[in-house]
């Protein structure tokens, strides 16, 4: 074959010349270079012991055939062997773990004045919201030389969000937000991909990633959007009447949501927790899941199922934005709201809270 295998072309995906395909990826991020060096040492360890583990086999049937070797003998073992060949690879597998552990916990740990884009999977597209208001489907822009992190949804079933180039990859489970960093070091066009199987189109769930030096994403931020996504939240608010329950400037029959954002909440079952983008997008969506102290439930609406995981996220931005100093320390999409004193006594204040004690209203079935 010529190795001109022109190019494959699935609905939805943009031609994808195969040419293209390499065994082993450009290395275009932060932290691209510890992953290989892990990967290498896993190969070199793992060609070298089959090498050994072949050529001992071949040794000993050569050295103790049949014909040379007509009277079997008889072999009791050696402490002195088993020890060396238990504490060898142990000593070489503590190696593998400790430099995984690190490298596991350091993409775990996403700088804290990293830049958040927004990502919500869908069969079968990505579709891509920035901070500033604007939206791209199947295409992300990122600085180079910046920490990014994504903050990830599914609108539908699990995807795989994976960007080889930048050797990150994160599962993205529906009902939860999933988050995964890097920092692109390389400006340059890179391939994004859905790695979990999604249904028929899953092939197609496919784009593109484009890093561009600081002046160039300057200069391509500067496009027109719909607002900001605080903005875009924040005409959502207005259209289903938010506002009539959750005032701003007084406790409303629904908490007040100034200064809410990563801020403790009182729980009415004695439990507090911090009012992370995991809390708030439960709390949006399913409005009983926790009652907050001092408030009714059966007032908010279910909104599951009602809006999309895009508008959750502009929710989130508008609430975001209502605490001044807010989206500086996001601890944000953690998994669930972190239980801080499961014990917290006083719970069943009565009359208005103070606005950090914010509540969501509930429904009872
Ligand atoms: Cu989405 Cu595969």
């Amino acid at each position: 074959m010529s190795g001109n295998f022109g190019a494959l072309n699935f609905p939805g995906l943009r031609s994808l010349p195969v040419a293209d395909m390499q065994l082993f990826p450009v290395a275009a991020s932060a932290q691209s270079h510890s992953i290989d060096g892990l990967y290498w040492f896993l190969t070199i360890v793992s060609v070298v012991m089959t090498l050994l583990i072949f050529a001992a086999i071949a040794f000993f049937a050569w050295k103790y055939h049949a014909k040379k070797n007509p009277h079997p003998t008889q072999i009791e073992g050696s402490t002195k062997l088993e020890l060396t060949w238990s504490i060898l690879p142990f000593l070489v597998m503590l190696i593998m773990f400790a430099w995984g552990a690190q490298i596991f916990f350091a993409a775990q740990q996403p700088p804290k004045d990293a830049m958040e884009i927004f990502v919500t999977g869908k069969q079968w597209m990505w579709k891509i919201q920035y901070p500033d208001g604007g939206r791209e489907i199947d295409e992300l822009h990122v600085p180079v030389g910046t920490p990014v992190k994504l903050t990830m949804a599914s609108e539908d079933v699990i995807h795989s969000f994976s960007i080889p180039a930048f050797r990150v990859r994160h599962d993205v489970v529906p009902g939860h937000y999933n988050s995964l960093w890097f920092t692109a070091t390389k400006p340059g066009r890179y391939h994004l991909f859905c790695t979990e199987y999604c249904g028929n189109q899953h092939a197609g769930m496919i784009g593109w990633v484009d890093a561009m030096d600081r002046r160039e994403y300057e200069k391509w931020k500067s496009g027109g959007s719909q607002g900001t996504l605080a903005e875009q939240g924040q005409n959502l608010f207005a259209q289903y009447g938010c506002g009539t329950c959750h005032l701003l400037d007084q406790q409303g029959r629904g908490p007040n949501l100034r200064g809410l954002y990563n801020k403790p909440v009182q729980l009415s079952d004695g439990r507090t927790v911090i009012a992370n983008d995991a809390y708030l997008r439960e709390s949006i969506l399913e409005a009983n899941a926790k009652i907050v102290s001092g408030f009714v439930p059966g007032i908010m609406p279910i909104f599951k199922g009602q809006i999309s995981e895009e508008n959750v996220i502009q929710l989130i931005g508008y609430i975001r934005s209502l605490s001044p100093n807010g989206p500086a320390s996001q601890q944000g999409s953690q998994q669930g709201a972190v239980v801080i004193s499961p014990s917290a006594s006083g719970g069943t204040s009565t009359s208005t809270s103070p606005a950090s004690k914010i509540p969501v209203n509930s429904q009872q079935q």
